[in-house]
């Protein structure tokens, strides 16, 4: 037993690495690691490391360089690199090379074995590297440290069938794989009766949810199990992919009381052509004529989205598509990206990459679309009320606290911390492009 060793873990990417380091931090913290958050302190440093884009990389690198000092001035540091980037062979052997200061590196589909890793590295004393390509059978019990007492993500799935040619995430995470409905019930009725309010279900395409259970149960029947739990109160979701959206999921989101009113549904492109090179399988009509339905069906609905720009080949004409379908589904909000090429995906090595120069021009061009809808948006709440969950102090403004509305947009109030970790009833007054501002309202 490692008594008293304190440990630092920087991660970088998406929900799913932020809940992987909540389990590298559960299996610390059952070691007897303590946590802290001055590295001059640190025994143990971990980097769970994001490959999704090339500046998540670079970011890696680059504070991976500066840690050669505190290990020059303190030899018993471990250094240890897990995540995403570790699972690509090219990567490993750039750290072997460069960065002979690091101790350990494992993987995606092995963070369970990281007590052995300790362990056998501490008997090598030189890099030991223990990366699976993948992992058949889903490991279950791995003790989770999380972040917040009030809310919490479940997995519900692993990896990514889709290959969507940009993506690297295929490669990194693995094949999909679903978790068995009673382990995710349990986890859920678990962090219900220890208080939880609201739980996250993770996946990268939780539409497909199922497929390779048995059982075939499909993400909208899930849902409807675990709308059933009476403690909890709110159940979000993200990844959907429009291809597989289902009339019983829109009708899940529409009956079951629990489950958030938003979608996050990302379209890439708004280009026929260009969603054909991404392997998106779907044409702008079907993406248009969906969110219709959803619209129609559940008319409060928050959509968001994921844009990409600049993929390879894009013209004006196909941009003008994307904006067009920003304009008319009116999203709530988008995460906006740069094409970054990923090494190993069918889309680097396609030709006619499209110089920066213009893709930052078109970039700009997004967002002076999508802000303005943000903001409208937003200012539609203005005097309604609306269900707040409130997660802590505003940053600027210590009188008040800031929260999150079921569509997950930042609300805030004036309040007491006896408040936090509570669903509280906010009337709206002021909306601005990503915040709205409010009062309790009883
Ligand atoms: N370049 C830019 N954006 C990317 N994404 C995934 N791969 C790339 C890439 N190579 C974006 C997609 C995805 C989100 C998580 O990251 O929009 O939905
Ligand atoms: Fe990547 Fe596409 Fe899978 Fe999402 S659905 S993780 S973008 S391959």
């Amino acid at each position: 037993m490692k008594m008293n060793k304190k440990y630092l873990i920087t991660t970088w990417g998406c929900q799913m690495n932020e809940h992987d380091s909540e389990k590298i931090e559960g299996i610390l913290n059952s070691l007897g690691y303590i946590a802290t958050s001055d590295k001059e302190k640190a025994d143990l440093i971990i980097y769970n490391t994001c490959l999704v884009r090339e500046n998540a990389e670079l970011k890696v690198y680059g504070n991976l360089g500066e840690l050669k000092r505190l290990k020059r001035e303190n030899p018993n540091l471990i250094i240890a690199i897990c995540g995403c980037m570790m699972q690509k062979e090219e990567v490993r052997l750039v750290i072997k090379e460069k960065y002979s200061h690091v101790d350990l590196i494992f993987g995606t589909h092995n963070i369970h074995k990281l007590p052995e890793l300790l362990e056998d590295h501490d008997q090598k004393k030189n890099m030991l590297v223990d990366v699976w390509e993948d992992n058949e059978e889903i490991v279950e019990g791995v003790p989770t440290k999380r972040k917040y007492d009030f809310k919490a993500f479940i997995n519900i799935m692993y990896g990514c069938n889709n290959f969507c040619t940009y993506c690297i995430v295929p490669y990194t995470r693995g094949r999909e794989k679903s978790r068995e409905p009673e382990d995710i019930l349990e986890e859920a009725l678990k962090l219900s009766k220890e208080g939880y309010k609201e739980i996250t279900l993770l996946g990268q395409n939780v539409n497909s949810y199922g497929k390779t259970l048995d059982s075939k149960l499909t993400f909208a029947q899930l849902l409807h199990m675990l709308n059933e739990i009476d403690d909890l109160e709110r159940i979000r979701f993200m990844t959907s992919h429009p291809k597989d959206l289902s009339d019983d999921l829109i009708n899940a989101i529409k009956t079951c009381e629990k489950v958030s009113n938003h979608l996050h549904l990302p379209f890439q492109s708004g280009s026929n052509r260009i969603l054909k090179k991404m392997n998106r399988r779907y044409t702008k009509e079907q993406y248009l004529s969906l969110v219709e339905k959803i619209r129609k069906e559940i008319p409060d609905i928050s959509l968001t989205t994921d844009i990409i720009v600049g993929f390879p080949e894009e013209t004006e004409a196909d941009f003008e598509d994307t904006l067009e379908v920003v304009r008319k589904a009116r999203f709530d909000s988008a995460f906006t990206f740069l094409y970054s090429i990923r090494e190993g995906t069918p889309a680097a090595d396609m030709e006619n990459q499209v110089p920066d120069e213009i893709k930052h021009q078109r970039f700009q061009k997004l967002l002076d679309t999508l802000h303005p809808i943000s903001f409208e948006r937003n200012k539609e709440l203005i005097g309604k009320t609306v269900k707040v969950l409130a997660e802590d102090f505003s940053k600027n403004d210590s009188t008040k606290l800031s929260g999150r509305t079921d569509t997950n947009r930042l609300v805030h109030f004036k309040g007491g911390d006896d408040l936090i970790g509570k669903i509280v009833n906010v009337k709206i007054l002021k909306a601005k492009t990503w915040t709205l501002e409010g009062e309790i309202d009883v």
